[in-house]
């Protein structure tokens, strides 16, 4: 099973994804990087809190590493997905009984930005192991970033884009009239040239560590780049999402 676990609160985990924790045998841990012990600190506790009606184990592996100087990226996660089928597929044979019933904890949904299905599908397509996979939702990080700003992803009928943040343009409205900026290590939103755009930023959203600022672009930009690097220096990792879009009214 792939159960979507939340982006951090422990409360956000559904009760369909606590109804598949305990049909749970194997809990496979799979994490990566400096957020490691702090990502794996809340997936123990949703464990803890959530499984109640049967043993489980947890299998911890470590990640296979990704070659990030690579000057393709789109063959560099190829590689590196190829990497983490032969790992699962190894893990499969070796900790799941012929009924055994496996899950992966993924951080937000596993639709978003998040590579486990396309590995499993990749684990499949190889061939040495079949299974049937369910897939359970969770609430992502722009779910919890708009609710935690009190605020809808869009105006009536308007357009919505998710983009990370390497491909955020200097004009992001010519694409879509609010825009959701992930993975974006590099404070893109520096490079937006329209500074009346409103933006909501939100780092650690739904976990106590969580930072909230929003205002005018050009009002802001620099508070969040400071305050983005005071924490990612304090804790050794950050994960922060954001949304642009014009004011109301045109601001
Ligand atoms: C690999 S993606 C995973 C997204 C995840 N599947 C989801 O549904 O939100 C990681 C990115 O998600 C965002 N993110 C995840 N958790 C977050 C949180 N608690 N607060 C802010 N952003 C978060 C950040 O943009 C981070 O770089």
């Amino acid at each position: 099973m792939i159960i979507g676990i939340g982006a951090g609160d422990p409360d956000h985990v559904t009760v369909q994804a606590v109804r598949a924790l305990n049909r749970v045998d194997v809990v496979f841990a799979l994490d990566k990087g400096p957020a490691k012990a702090d990502l794996a600190r809340v997936r123990t506790e949703i464990c803890e809190r959530h499984i109640t009606d049967r043993a489980y184990r947890v299998v911890e592996v470590d990640d296979p590493p990704r070659d990030r100087s690579a000057d393709d990226y789109d063959a560099s996660v190829r590689a590196w997905h190829d990497a983490r089928a032969a790992l699962y597929e190894r893990l499969f044979l070796e900790e799941l009984g012929e009924d055994g019933c496996g899950a992966f904890l993924v951080w937000g949904d596993p639709s978003l930005y998040d590579g486990t299905l396309r590995i499993l599908e990749r684990v499949l397509e190889r061939g040495a192991v079949g299974f049937e996979h369910e897939v359970i939702p969770g609430i992502t990080s722009v779910q919890a970033l708009a609710a935690r700003h009190r605020i809808p992803l869009n105006g009536i009928g308007e357009t919505i884009q998710i983009t990370p943040g390497r491909r955020l343009t200097p004009d992001p409205m010519a694409e879509a009239q609010n825009v959701v900026v992930m993975l974006d290590g590099r404070c893109a939103f520096e490079e937006v040239a329209d500074g009346d755009l409103e933006i909501y930023w939100g780092a650690y959203v739904g976990t106590d560590d969580e930072i909230l600022i929003s205002g005018r672009l050009r009002e802001r930009a620099a508070e969040i780049r400071r305050v983005r690097e005071e924490a990612r220096a304090r804790h050794g990792w950050i994960m922060d999402t954001y949304l642009l879009r014009r004011p109301p009214g045109g601001g």
